[in-house]
């Protein structure tokens, strides 16, 4: 401050060196040779006057740097009279130090750069991929057709020879639904040992979540009824969007709420592609099937790497044996209180469902059951207390669910629990046994379905 008004000073003696006085009279020559008399008062007012725009530039320049200098013979006074003669070593430690942190935040700033720019081009390419997609969807034919089969592509695997496949260049197919014949008989079983009761019923579907890209239109949305390691709990959520032709990407929400409001904690990026909507949550893994194969995944979620992988024996893939809905729905896992499940098809089978219980940390087939119900007869299906559930449709509103298999007897039979589509197009359906809740996907609505389960003639849960 003291230099600054100082230096002001300097600069007023510059211009007015001549008015030390209240006034003053001075005489020269002007160009034409005549004595020019000037007469010069100082103004009461003003201290400078307004000077020319590059003159008063420059003065500030000198300012600041004068300044700077005063701070820097002020800090080189300070450290000189803390430290004594060290003063300036001091300094240039100081310096130093600074110096390298400013080098180690650029390092960060450039590797950050790099992160971002690969995230950059890996969205650009998801964005790529997406306008294809939806282009496609666009140019596909209207939105209920009645055809029968699923659709074609370049590597076409083998198919079961009475099914007639029609030619369209996206994941999901359409079928008119057959429904099974209905008895309205609520299974035999007695269950209350292992907390399991009959289906009584199921509630009408609770909205969490609209997708709001066409990625969304069907996936996969669960929470691990039985959840491992620090950092996952029953409350996370996991969700999976499956359109696309590089199903990767697993969002993770804290809980239901943050779910709701879209603030998903992490997004893992997964090794392997997904097929379709028949991964599962539990024990701390996510298991999935490979993209067009009959390979199953298990995924670590807390070290985040593939902690198995195996071929699950005979098992259709890719459009051979999927629900009625299509979307290569071929392979659905399961979990319920006996554990892991498989609800797949084979040719030996004719597409009738097999259902397998699989060994959680190997995914070894521990045992089958085969039904009499076919798998693209069906909409969907889920295992619940060791038995099997099929839905009848996935587009009709008021369906039922219409098949039990109990894996206990080894005996299916029709039943009718009345089921509701409310969005017209449920791609994926499975039983939580923590919750007691379904969790279905159905056309970009993420919703729940309570269960009521009970004895016959006893009605409660
Ligand atoms: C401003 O000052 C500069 C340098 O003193 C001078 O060259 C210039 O002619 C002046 N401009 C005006 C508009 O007075
Ligand atoms: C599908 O429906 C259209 C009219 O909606 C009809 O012309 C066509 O024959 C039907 N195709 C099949 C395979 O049923
Ligand atoms: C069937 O698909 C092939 C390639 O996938 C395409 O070249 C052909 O035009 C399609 N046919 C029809 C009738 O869409
Ligand atoms: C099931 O077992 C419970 C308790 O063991 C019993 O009260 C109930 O009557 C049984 N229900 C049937 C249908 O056997
Ligand atoms: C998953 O990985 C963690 C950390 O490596 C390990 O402690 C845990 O046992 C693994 N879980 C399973 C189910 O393999
Ligand atoms: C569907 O079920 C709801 C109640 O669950 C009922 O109000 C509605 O009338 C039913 N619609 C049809 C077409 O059966």
């Amino acid at each position: 401050m003291l230099l600054q008004m100082s230096f002001l000073c300097l600069s007023c003696l510059a211009v007015f060196s001549h008015s030390q006085h209240q006034a003053s009279l001075s005489r020269s020559n002007d160009p034409t040779g005549r004595c020019v008399y000037t007469f010069e008062v100082i103004s009461p007012q003003e201290t400078s006057c307004t000077r020319n725009s590059t003159e008063s530039e420059m003065d500030e320049v000198l300012t600041r740097l004068t300044l700077l200098e005063a701070m820097v013979s002020q800090l080189i006074a300070r450290g000189g009279s803390g430290t004594g003669s060290g003063g300036l070593r001091y300094n240039d430690e100081y310096l130093q130090e600074a110096y390298a942190q400013v080098t180690r935040e650029r390092n960060q700033l450039q590797l950050e750069q790099e992160h971002l720019k690969t995230q950059v081009q890996k969205l650009q390419s998801t964005l790529a991929e997406l306008s294809l997609e939806t282009e496609r969807l666009r140019q596909r034919p209207s939105e209920q057709t009645n055809t029968s089969g699923g659709t074609l592509h370049e590597n076409r695997p083998l198919r079961d020879p009475g099914y007639h496949f029609k030619n369209t260049s996206y994941q999901e197919m359409k079928a008119e639904v057959k429904k099974l014949p209905a008895s309205h008989l609520i299974p035999e079983g007695n269950h209350s040992l292992t907390g399991c009761g009959e289906l009584l019923s199921v509630g009408d579907p609770v909205l969490h979540r609209k997708a709001d890209a066409i990625t969304g239109k069907y996936g996969v949305w669960l929470q691990d009824p039985d959840p491992r390691g620090p950092y996952y709990t029953k409350n996370t959520v996991w969700r999976i969007d499956a359109v696309g032709k590089e199903v990767r990407q697993l969002f993770i929400y804290e809980n239901i709420d943050q779910f709701s409001k879209g603030f998903p904690m992490k997004v893992l990026v997964l090794p392997e592609p997904m097929e379709s909507t028949g991964a599962t949550v539990y024990q701390g893994s996510l298991y999935y099937q490979r993209r067009r194969s009959r390979t199953l995944l298990r995924y670590n979620l807390t070290s985040e790497n593939l902690a198995s992988l195996l071929d699950l024996p005979h098992a259709g893939f890719h459009g051979q044996h999927p629900y009625s809905w299509g979307g290569y729905t071929d392979i659905d896992l399961a979990v319920d209180e006996q554990g892991l499940w498989a609800i797949y098809s084979t040719s030996k089978a004719k597409g009738a469902i097999i259902i397998s219980q699989l060994d959680p940390e190997s995914m070894k087939v521990r045992r089958s059951w085969e039904t009499k119900i076919r798998k693209n007869s069906v909409g969907n299906a889920f295992m619940m207390c060791g038995r099997l559930f099929t839905i009848a449709s996935y587009t009709t509103p008021n369906t039922t669910i219409n098949y039990m298999f109990d894996t206990a007897t080894n005996e299916g039979q029709s039943i009718a629990v009345p089921f509701m589509n409310k969005y017209r197009y449920n791609s994926m359906v499975d039983y939580n046994h923590a919750q007691r809740k379904l969790y279905a996907w159905d056309n970009f609505h993420m919703v729940t379905y309570d269960v009521r389960l009970g004895w016959v003639g006893q009605g409660s849960s």
